[in-house]
């Protein structure tokens, strides 16, 4: 037997540590993550990164509190491993909350250790990706672990706008927890794993009595579908996750770049014939605005944001030539693509993400208006509408629009106009930019004539054909310059394009100001 000198000897205790950090809480508790179906936080990193790629930081870092017996109870890294890799190729920064090592709850450390990897994402100008996994604020710790909570909000704050930040919800997240990803750009959630609220069942129930289960009340479906607070549901973690590196490859790494092209195969010059068909010759009729958006970006792809939430506005990632661009459209598949509140933010935060990030805006239009009601009127469509107006007003990038129909009355100016500094504004021969559809303007400006005519039904439809005809086409406003030019559907793709050929080198300032008071 050889015997070891000193260096040896340590070298042998480090190495066991670093062993030792590898295995958070144990086995027993990384076999009970398995069991709930769940992976561990470093199988999830191993996932997201590229192979080999994932550099750690802090992995002997140990909380420092004593209280209830804590001392007896360390682990190496306590409760969250931090680090930065690399995803396609590009620098990101990480942590993934360990729930094998105190239900991965924030301490004190954990925090510090967040804060580190989230001050170096600045400074270096790379994506922040957070897999929350926590039980919250550490018990034993109290204000400490809450001020750990605070540090990791303000960096949050400022660094929105200046990197992308991305939450994955790979298990729960109450209270106060909630609000860290809720200050980030966009959240993922894993059904069935990923939960967030800010009281839980138990206290729902004591306190008004009724009753609900984790998953209705904070799971994935509930806040895709109904809440709008999470923006993509997967069913399982493997897909989230890869989800997630598809859409950093959208993104760029920070708001001093643009993002990184890449080499399309779908040719710029392609005609596609089914758009000269697609709008239906009764214009109350619905159709599929997803199938004219995969028709014009490059080979069909459209990753959605929110695609659960407020269909009757699409808004997501293509690339247009390889470059990236913001798509929102109107989809009158749904409620007639009506603004309704819901849709008037998800579409506003969409615009002010892509604008804060130099993604260029392309808009669809298709929508009769406003959605009208009590419930909407007393919910705030005025203050929520507004918040449209403003993000589209705001921006700065390249914004180009295709009305393919509909542009009626308030939501003709929101859906980024000429009036709101829009750059190039198309329309469809099928396009109509008026106050509002012809049987309501006919009921309004010929409401006298109509009363006192014999055959009203008759003289509705005449009067009805006689305003589409003279004011629901687009020539009139082209010949203002509303509309920059009338185009054949089928070449909308070269169309839009050449216009973002043109505004690669757009500049455009805004006053200057601390910030605007958007309407919240
Ligand atoms: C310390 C915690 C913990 C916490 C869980 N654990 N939450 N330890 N602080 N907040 C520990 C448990 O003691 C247990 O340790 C292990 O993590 C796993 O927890 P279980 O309860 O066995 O797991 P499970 O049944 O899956 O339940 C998970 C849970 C539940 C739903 C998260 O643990 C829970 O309700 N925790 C408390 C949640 C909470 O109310 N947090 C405070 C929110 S307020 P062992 O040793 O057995 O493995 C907040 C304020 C933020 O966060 C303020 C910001 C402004």
């Amino acid at each position: 037997m050889t015997s070891q000198g000193p260096t040896e000897q340590k070298r042998d205790e480090l190495l066991q540590l670093r062993e030792k950090s590898l295995q958070g809480g144990g086995t027993r508790r990384i076999e009970a993550q398995h069991s709930r179906g769940k992976l561990t936080a470093r199988e999830r990193l191993d996932l997201l990164l590229d192979p080999g790629s994932f550099e750690e930081l802090d992995p002997f870092v140990i909380h420092r509190s004593t209280n209830f017996g804590l001392d007896k109870q360390q682990y190496l890294g306590d409760a969250v491993v931090t680090g930065y890799g690399k995803v396609n190729g590009r620098l990101t920064f990480v942590y993934s909350q360990d729930f094998t090592v105190f239900g991965g709850s924030l301490s004190e450390v954990v925090a510090n250790k967040i804060c580190k990897v989230m001050d170096m994402a600045m400074e270096n100008g790379a994506p922040i990706v957070g897999l929350i996994d926590s039980g919250g604020a550490r018990i034993q710790e109290g204000i400490d672990s809450l001020a750990g909570y605070g540090d990791i909000f303000n960096r949050n704050v400022l660094a929105s706008g200046v990197i992308p930040q991305i939450s994955v919800m790979l298990g729960p997240a109450a209270g106060g927890a909630t609000y860290s990803p809720a200050l980030t750009d966009f959240i993922f959630m894993v059904k069935g794993v990923g939960q967030m609220y800010i009281t839980g069942p138990d206290v729902i129930k004591s306190v008004t009595g009724e009753e609900v289960s984790h998953e209705q009340l904070g799971g994935a479906e509930a806040h895709t579908a109904k809440s709008g607070v999470a923006h993509f549901l997967d069913d399982n973690e493997n897909n989230c996750i890869l989800r997630v590196r598809e859409l950093l490859s959208f993104l760029p790494q920070n708001n001093m770049e643009n993002p990184l092209p890449i080499v399309s195969t779908d040719d710029p010059e392609r005609d596609d014939e089914s758009l000269n068909t697609i709008i239906p010759d009764n214009s109350n009729h619905p159709y599929n605005m997803l199938d004219v958006i995969e028709a014009v970006v490059d080979s069909k792809n459209f990753m959605q944001v929110h695609q659960n939430f407020a269909g009757n506005v699409l808004v997501g990632f293509s690339r247009m030539n390889g470059n990236t661009v913001g798509i929102v459209a109107q989809q009158p598949n749904q409620f007639a693509g009506v603004l309704d509140i819901d849709a008037s933010v998800k579409a506003a935060r969409f615009v002010r993400f892509c604008d804060a990030f130099n993604i260029p805006i392309i808009t669809f239009i298709d929508v009769p208006g406003f959605l009208p009601g009590t419930s909407q009127e007393h919910g705030g469509i005025i203050r929520h509408g507004a918040k449209l107006i403003f993000a589209y007003a705001e921006a700065t990038v390249p914004k180009i629009s295709v009305l393919t129909r509909k542009a009626y009355g308030g939501a003709y100016i929101v859906m980024s106009s000429k009036s709101l500094r829009g750059d190039v504004n198309y329309s469809w021969p099928t396009g109509q930019v008026a106050v509002m559809g012809a049987e309501g303007a006919v009921n309004i400006i010929h409401r006298s004539i109509l009363k006192d005519s014999e055959d009203a039904e008759e003289k509705r439809k005449e009067l009805v054909n006689e305003y589409e005809n003279s004011l629901m086409n687009p020539y009139i406003a082209a010949s203002r310059g509303y509309i920059d030019d009338v185009i054949e559907p089928s070449k909308t793709r070269r169309k839009i394009i050449r216009a973002l050929q043109m505004l690669e080198n757009k500049r455009e300032t805004l006053p200057p100001k601390k910030h605007g008071s958007i309407p919240l």
